[in-house]
């Protein structure tokens, strides 16, 4: 059986450590200035970044709540992940600069990194390695979910159903006040993602299933499952196997963006990881977030020809039209995105390597790409092309199909999420989620009998 392999899994507990608590050495004084009430709060301030007030008793102290729709202004919680800073153009994870990891790292590396705090060493490394193609298979039974699906589905929604189906199937790790539970459900979830990524596809396109080879890499194996055939041999290009991998390094973990605040929401009332994650798909699948790689491909279509695509710029310019310039803009960089950086010059490369240079897609992508950034709407809002922008163009030249796209981010993002929860289950400052809201609504009213009513 292929579990059996857990009694390998030597790496024990999972090493997330309680942290240090932050420094609270001053407060901010908040004036009611209708009651005249006063109250002081604590600044919290992290290691790097803005400091945060403790607002947790602005209702018992003032009377009142805060109102942020959209999180703009809101610390969700306190983490040790990931660290942005939009205005730089700064992210890190665990500390390390994401242009030092693009460079230097693997996926695996990066998994390891987030999931338990520290680079590993090489026994550690192996033994993490071991541990995710011990798991990398489904069972037989889940694979009839897949057929299930409608030929037709999209991708992104077998996932959502097939990965919450997965608590269905492995009962043995599903106590979250357990480490060792809560281990194997994250070692699963990363090993089993690229497997129903791979056979959602297969299914769409009435291609056999291929089953993982744990003789490939986490990368090479996801290739080879999407693109093999039981009748002939499948030789993963080792191009195209570096450009999947920084596009996963790249988008492995952003912070508390919405579908990990989705993964955290969902977790807060004790839900099964398979579940929560299940979740964080479903909002990453939406065109403002995950599902933007995919929707720059349908845009640069659209336009069809270079002379074009002012009038795209004009109708993304347009006031009155809600229509977007896709794998542009971000709510947190204002300046640069810097996996845009990275993942630019690599799909410059790609690009040239696989000989797609004269193609008609990348010559519009690249003039638009021009235009807005020489244009003063896009100049004065901070829209710079996003990670979203290239790594679209990216995964095009590679071959994937466009509904795979938002399935590639959601396997890369997967770590990110399980990384988060994890340090989420051992937070002691963490409750249930349960935002509060300002009622805009009537009042109270009366029940009128329907034919009493106007
Ligand atoms: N095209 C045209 N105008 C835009 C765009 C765009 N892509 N993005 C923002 N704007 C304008 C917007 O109309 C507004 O203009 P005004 O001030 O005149 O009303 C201004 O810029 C600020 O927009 P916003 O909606 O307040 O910005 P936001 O920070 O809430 O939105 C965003 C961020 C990513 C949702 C948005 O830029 C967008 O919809 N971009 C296109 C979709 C996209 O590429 N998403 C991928 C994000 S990166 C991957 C990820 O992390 O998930």
């Amino acid at each position: 059986m292929q579990d059996s392999g857990l009694k390998l899994f030597i790496m024990g507990k999972s090493k997330l450590q309680s942290r240090e608590e932050p420094v609270v050495d001053n407060t901010v004084t908040i004036t009611n200035n209708r009651t005249g009430q006063q109250a002081d709060f604590d600044i919290i301030d992290p290691t790097v970044g803005l400091s945060s007030i403790d607002v947790r008793q602005l209702s018992s102290k003032l009377g009142l709540f805060t109102y942020d729709p959209g999180f703009h202004a809101t610390a969700s919680c306190k983490s040790d992940i990931t660290y942005i800073d939009g205005d730089a153009g700064i992210l890190r994870y665990r500390g390390y600069p994401i242009e030092q990891l693009a460079d230097h790292s693997n996926y695996m590396e990066v998994s390891y990194l987030l999931m338990y705090g520290e680079l590993p060493d090489d026994s550690q490394y192996q033994n993490f390695i071991g541990s995710i193609k011990n798991h990398t298979i489904v069972h037989e039974s889940l694979m009839q979910f897949i057929t299930g699906f409608h030929n037709d589905a999209h991708p992104m929604a077998i996932m959502v159903g097939v990965v919450g189906a997965l608590s269905a199937f492995y009962h043995d790790s599903l106590d979250i006040t357990n480490p060792e539970h809560r281990e194997l459900s994250a070692h699963r979830l990363l090993a089993k993602m690229p497997t129903i990524a791979a056979l959602s596809f297969r299914h769409a396109n009435g291609h056999p299933p291929i089953y993982p080879c744990n003789d490939l890499g986490y990368i090479e194996n996801f290739l080879n499952m999407m693109f093999s055939y039981p009748t002939e041999s499948y030789q993963v290009s080792r191009v195209a196997a570096r450009a999947m991998e920084l596009i996963f390094i790249l988008h492995a973990d952003h912070e508390q963006n919405a579908s990990t605040s989705t993964v955290r929401l969902a977790s807060s009332s004790g839900a099964n990881p398979f579940a929560c994650i299940a979740a964080g798909i479903a909002s990453l699948w939406g065109p403002a977030h995950g599902g933007a790689n995919e929707a720059v491909i349908r845009m640069l279509e659209e336009i069809k020809d270079p002379s074009e695509i002012s009038k795209f710029i004009d109708r993304a310019k347009d006031k009155n039209d809600s229509y977007r310039l896709m794998g542009f803009g971000h709510r947190i960089y204002k300046n640069h995105d810097p996996r845009a950086t990275i993942i630019r010059r690599a799909c410059n490369e790609l690009l040239q390597e696989l000989d797609t240079i004269n193609q008609p897609l990348f010559e519009i992508a690249k003039e638009l790409e021009r235009i807005a950034l020489e244009d003063e709407y896009f100049i004065e809002r901070n829209l710079y092309p996003n990670v979203d922008f290239y790594s679209g163009i990216i995964l095009k030249a590679l071959e994937m199909p466009l509904n795979m796209f938002t399935v590639v981010f959601t396997m890369a993002r997967t770590v990110g999420w399980i990384s988060q929860w994890a340090e989420m289950m051992t937070d002691q400052d963490q409750r249930i989620g349960r935002p509060r809201q300002l009622y805009m609504g009537i009042e109270k009213r009366d029940y009128v009998a329907m034919d009493k009513r106007d």
